[in-house]
């Protein structure tokens, strides 16, 4: 039979520390905090080592991981070895990511022997045709004429997506694509996507309706030409660690830890975020042979930087079943600059939340924080911009550690080792593995009987810009 741990049940643990804002009394509320780490908190906290998590970050920031090349390859397989020595289940999951080129783009649009001029679309295919122009309106659904295949499609900008029309004429044969602005003087404008293999080009709205005026009175032939434009396509991955809990206690659920490998271009990205990397190894080796009635997942996500891509793939892999099986996602994104945070309290330690609400997370790290190395709850406050959000969205109690407000080095070439700070990652590192094990150690929720119960503890929102 599997056993549940409910919100009630943790609640009745002393383990959650409020729902809907009221505060439950914890089996010795009242009693004054006095920093000590429990003994279930220490089977976890002092195993956990800054060298190594350093030692991680300085391999990785050797060289940039911007998603899609080899320096975000070199991290991944780094990243699965440690996992895979520690003893877990890995798995390296692929997922396709489209970037735009533009390498010395040229447009050229001739009609009637003049060159209009035109704007190269984002992402155009490069190609050169010359065919018969097509004004087929807005190029909304439904309303481009079969007459438009083997032609040259003239579209007025508005209402739909530009992507949305240059797919509509393309699945109809269209050749190449002319919009025309739908207000203003400008011709800049207009994006196309992998796979819609035609040139795009966009003019200004005087230039498409001199155009349509024209194609009232007879024919056009229009001459499109475009290079050094494209979308390419490239694989990026996220790496997953399973260890599944000891068989005859199971509970079923599932606890996740995750940062993301990826940089920015051309940023070694120790911090942003190796830093968060590093923690999700380093809890990972040191939870690897603790007794569980939880499934812990660790996940590095690719191409965080681009938009979330990682986390939204991997989101959307999971079964309702198994999204419904995870009961939080702790996300740690820049975990140990020493220039971060300021002079904030908690070592300037906030947890981000989608809604900018307390939840299971924010609750059991804000405690953890005050029996661990850091010695203080931790702040709440409102934010997405990371990894979190995804799971947020499948209503997965999931909160962003990160220190507030940013380094100057945020997204830059000096985001570099020596810029961390060890007794950062150690205290956030803690705090993380502290509450993970809360909820997958398994005599919890019976810990109402302890008398090593986590003291609740009141934590506060920070309206706390992140700056950058
Ligand atoms: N680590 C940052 C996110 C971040 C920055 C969180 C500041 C909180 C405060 C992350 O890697 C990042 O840069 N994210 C992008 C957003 C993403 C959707 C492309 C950002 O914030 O611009
Ligand atoms: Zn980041």
């Amino acid at each position: 039979m599997k056993r549940k741990k409910t919100m009630a049940a943790l609640l009745t643990a002393g383990l959650i520390l409020s729902v809907n804002g009221a505060y439950a009394k914890g089996p010795e509320a009242g009693v004054p905090n006095t920093n000590a780490a429990s003994a279930f908190d220490n089977k976890i906290i002092k195993k956990i080592s800054a060298d190594n998590m350093y030692n991680h970050i300085a391999y990785l920031s050797e060289v940039p991981r911007q998603a899609g090349t080899p320096g975000e390859l070199r991290g991944v397989q780094y990243i699965e070895s440690h996992f895979k020595q520690y003893g877990y289940e890995t798995e390296v999951q692929p997922f396709p990511i489209y970037t735009v080129v533009r390498n010395n783009v040229s447009g050229l649009l001739e009609i009637g022997g003049e060159n209009l001029k035109p704007y190269v679309f984002s992402g155009s295919y490069s190609g050169e045709v010359t065919a018969e122009l097509v004004d087929v309106g807005k190029a909304l659904a439904g309303t481009v004429p079969d007459s438009v295949k083997g032609k040259i499609a003239l579209i007025e900008r508005g209402d739909i997506t530009f992507v949305q029309k240059v797919q509509n004429v393309f699945d109809k044969g269209a050749v190449g694509v002319v919009m025309y602005n739908n207000t203003g003087t400008s011709n800049e404008f207009g994006q196309a996507t992998y796979g819609q293999n035609i040139p795009a080009v966009a003019i200004t709205r005087a230039q498409g309706l001199a155009l349509v005026e024209k194609l009232k009175n007879g024919t056009l032939t229009a001459h499109i030409k475009v290079t050094g434009s494209g979308v390419e396509e490239k694989t990026s991955y996220n790496v997953i660690a399973k260890m599944k809990p000891n068989k005859n206690k199971d509970t079923g659920q599932v606890v996740m830890i995750g940062a993301h490998h990826d940089s920015v271009q051309n940023g070694p990205g120790a911090n942003d975020d190796a830093s968060g990397v590093s923690a999700v190894l380093e809890l990972a080796r040191v939870m690897a042979d603790a007794p569980t009635d939880t499934e812990l997942r660790f996940v590095t996500f690719g191409s965080e930087e681009l938009g979330l891509l990682g986390s939204y793939h991997y989101a959307g892999t999971l079964s309702a079943d198994e999204a419904d099986r995870i009961v939080a996602h702790f996300q740690m994104d820049m975990i140990g600059s020493k220039d971060a945070g300021g002079d904030n309290k908690a070592n300037g330690l906030i947890m981000y939340t989608i809604d900018g609400k307390k939840n299971l997370v924010t609750d059991l790290a804000s405690a953890a924080g005050d029996r661990t190395a850091l010695g203080e709850v931790v702040p709440y406050g409102q934010l997405g911009r990371s990894d979190h959000q995804p799971f947020h969205e499948l209503g997965i109690p999931a909160a962003l550690f990160i220190h507030s407000p940013l380094e100057p080095w945020y997204h830059t070439p000096a985001d570099t080792l020596d810029k961390i700070d060890k007794n950062k990652l150690q205290e956030t590192a803690e705090i993380v593995g502290a509450s993970v094990y809360q909820i997958a150690r398994p005599d919890t929720p019976a810990l109402q009987h302890s008398r090593v119960a986590p003291q609740p503890v009141d934590y506060d929102f920070e309206n706390r810009p992140p700056g950058a």
